[in-house]
């Protein structure tokens, strides 16, 4: 398991997914306004489990190219989201973080939480050089987040993605090695 040990923040537990997460995972992937502005649909409970057992499939892979991460609440255990790093060119040192919360837990601070401790594991752990974080331009939440990271915004990529019918304007923010670490 190595650096995939569970991550401790301040309220939250960071750990992989587990084969039993399913059921929890589906409550948010199924919220329509959860997944508003993803480029996955909401998710039936097959495809949630497909989901799932993807990342535990990622978990055998060397190098590691997908990490997921089960956000819970120190407090109760609750699983309140999910948080990773997607690195498919691991080769560059580069990677991009992604994050998604149940509606319950939206504007409580989590996901800054949750994307403080993904820039550091990133550089720290993972010795990333560059971490990227794309959204739809409509996403402002997230934008927020990005923004309040610190993270820096490189521009907009025109019709990126053909998501729900519909071409998809991205915002791409980066933050470099050398950025966290004069940051930090
Ligand atoms: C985007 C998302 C992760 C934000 O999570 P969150 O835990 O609510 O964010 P935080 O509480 O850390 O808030 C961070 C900042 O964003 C602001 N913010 C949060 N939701 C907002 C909203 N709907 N509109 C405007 N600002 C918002 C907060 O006020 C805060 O800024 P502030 O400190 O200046 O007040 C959450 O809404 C979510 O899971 N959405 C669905 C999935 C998704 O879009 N994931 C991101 C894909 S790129």
């Amino acid at each position: 398991m190595g650096i995939y040990q569970p991550i401790l923040t301040e309220r939250l537990i960071l750990r992989e997914f587990k084969e039993d997460d399913w059921n929890k995972i589906y409550s948010y992937l199924s919220d329509c306004e959860v997944q508003k502005y993803m480029i996955q649909d909401v998710a039936s409970l097959d495809q949630t489990k497909s989901y799932a057992q993807m990342f535990l499939k990622h978990m055998h892979e060397e190098p590691r190219k997908y990490v997921r991460f089960a956000v819970l609440l120190k407090e109760d255990s609750q699983l309140i989201g999910e948080c990773g790093i997607n690195m498919p060119n691991v080769q560059h040192y580069e990677g991009e973080i992604v994050y998604r919360f149940a509606k319950a837990y939206w504007r409580k601070g989590y996901a800054s939480e949750v994307v403080k401790r993904m820039l550091s594991f990133g550089f720290e752990e993972l010795r990333l050089h560059r971490i990227e974080a794309l959204c739809d331009v409509r996403n402002t939440a997230s934008i927020r987040v990005l923004e309040k990271a610190g993270m820096t915004i490189e521009g907009c990529m025109r019709e990126h993605r053909f998501v729900k019918g519909y071409w998809r304007n991205s915002v791409l923010y980066s933050m470099l090695e050398q950025e966290f670490n004069k940051g930090s």
